[in-house]
């Protein structure tokens, strides 16, 4: 076997652990071997890569390797939970530019490309481009540096449709003629992270984890396009897997949400909601004291724990699971339902219940937990608002009807953990908060919960 053929081998290797690490991600008790399996799998290519290539020099390898690494470690270990969405964009924005530069190396090397080859430079820098700009946008929003508003103007769609006839015209002049058409790559480029600004600021900020999603997608095909340029298999593959699983992502969260991925991209969502309120609001707010609380849970002989995105602004998951421990011992049955979009990034609830050693068996899809739902003596709504909002079932007016939710109404008795009545992500009022079997206990949820526990523990 030569070093060619051992290269192929390596790599079908890696690209079998990429698949493996994928699959294992996809259940939150595997996801932690399939993380580390796909890492594995990116180490072996890059040194097999390494290996493969006539490399001049590994100095500057090495520092690259060192210096982001040390970023990548730092950054990972400081970012919190709660700004995991924002993380994700970033690294998103660099695996986009690093496409658009393999494809302007690849061409300023050699600037004499078949059609082919011309066609791959191309496409790895327009879709790196947009995936750069996109994502930066969609972390500015996040974070709120731009306003999480959608930014729309009069002939939005015209200047759009001509920015992308423009780039259609300057691509196919410069597939022609490769080698005198270096004017055209740079304006090419710039367009390119015109159009990602452009499809990013009209999207509301809410719909941001959306939007990465599709971004993730976007960069994987980038990196599938450069692997074309540099005539890579692996990285063929890999941006194909990514490329894949990202837009298999971004279609789970539009469903979960009941929407259109068109409806996310280009209606504006954010913008005219707070004036769409619509739900009929009957009934009282009845607020409870923590040992109210406490008297009902401790009465309780099954308790269903709804967590959403306040859990994760209170860091509330390690006083919420000793205070699950303290009902277990109490004789009461305790599960957690997770709604598919509770929080801002899929599977958020997931990773912080995981955090603070919840057992799996504990946790319960939406689908599992709803036709039994009404059997629960209690729910405990810990920051979710949105996705227990009954209005997405009885309101045909509310902008998010249709959208699946946890049926927690139908339990005997609702208690709602949140700091004020404030609304949640989609930005309307919930019925909920007024209905006769719900209490409402006011606080920051954490204060809440350890409140709870201190009950507990004082019996
Ligand atoms: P939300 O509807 O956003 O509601 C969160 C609630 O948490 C708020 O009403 C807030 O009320 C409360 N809260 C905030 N900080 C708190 C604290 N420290 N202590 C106690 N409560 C606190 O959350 P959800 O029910 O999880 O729904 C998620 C929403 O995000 C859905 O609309 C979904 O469509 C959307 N979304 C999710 C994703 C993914 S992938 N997860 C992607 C895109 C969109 P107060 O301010 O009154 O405390």
């Amino acid at each position: 076997m030569n070093i060619e053929q051992l290269i192929d081998l390596v790599y079908i290797l890696s690209a079998a652990l990429f698949i493996f690490g994928l699959k294992w991600m996809g259940h939150p008790r595997t996801a932690r071997k399939g993380n580390l399996t796909s890492s594995l799998g990116m180490l072996i290519a890059i040194i097999a890569t390494l290996f493969s290539q006539g490399i001049v020099s590994y100095k500057f390898i090495v520092i690259g390797l060192l210096i982001g690494s040390v970023v990548g470690i730092v950054a990972a270990r400081l970012v919190g939970m709660t700004s995991m969405p924002e993380m994700v964009a970033v690294l998103n924005g660099f695996g986009g530019i690093s496409s658009l530069l393999v494809g302007v190396v690849a061409y300023l090397v050699n600037k004499n490309l078949d059609t082919f080859s011309a066609v791959t430079v191309i496409l790895s820098v327009i879709i790196g481009g947009v995936t750069f700009t996109g994502s930066i946008i969609a972390w500015g929003k996040l974070k709120e540096v731009i306003t999480g508003r959608p930014i729309q103007f009069f002939g939005q769609q015209f200047v759009n449709a001509a920015i992308l006839i423009g780039i259609l015209i300057l691509a196919v002049m410069y597939s022609m003629n490769p080698a005198a058409s270096t004017n055209y790559l740079w304006a090419i480029i710039l367009i390119s992270f015109l159009i990602g600004v452009m499809s990013v600021i009209p999207i509301g900020g809410a719909d941001m984890p959306v939007v990465i999603s599709l971004l993730n997608s976007y960069s994987g095909i980038a990196a599938c396009a450069a692997g074309f340029v540099m005539n890579n298999t692996l990285l063929i593959v890999a941006g194909s897997l990514v490329g894949a699983s990202g837009i298999i992502l971004t279609n789970l969260m539009c469903k979960a949400m009941n929407r259109s991925l068109s409806n996310v991209l280009f209606s504006g969502f954010g913008s005219v909601v707070a004036g769409k309120n619509s739900a009929k609001i009957e009934g009282e707010v009845k607020p409870m004291s923590v040992e109210d609380a406490y008297y009902v849970l401790e009465a309780a002989s099954s308790v269903l724990i709804v967590p959403g995105y306040g859990l994760a602004v209170a860091q509330a998951q390690h006083a919420v699971r000793e205070l699950a421990d303290f009902l277990e011992e109490n004789g009461c049955e305790v599960g957690f339902a997770i709604h598919p979009v509770a929080g801002r990034m899929p599977g958020h609830m997931n990773v912080l219940l995981a955090e603070a050693s919840v057992p799996y068996e504990q946790l319960k899809e939406m689908d599992e937990v709803n036709p039994t739902i009404e059997t629960a003596d209690v729910c405990l709504v810990i920051g979710a608002n949105d996705v227990v909002n009954p209005a997405a079932r009885e309101d045909k007016e509310s902008p998010i009807y249709g959208m699946p939710i946890i049926n927690v109404d139908q339990a005997r008795t609702v208690i709602v953990l949140k700091r004020s009545m404030g609304a949640g992500f989609a930005g309307i009022q919930n019925p909920l908060f007024f209905k006769n079997n719900t209490r409402m206990l006011f606080g920051d949820a954490k204060g809440s919960v350890q409140g709870l526990v201190a009950e507990f523990k004082s019996d």
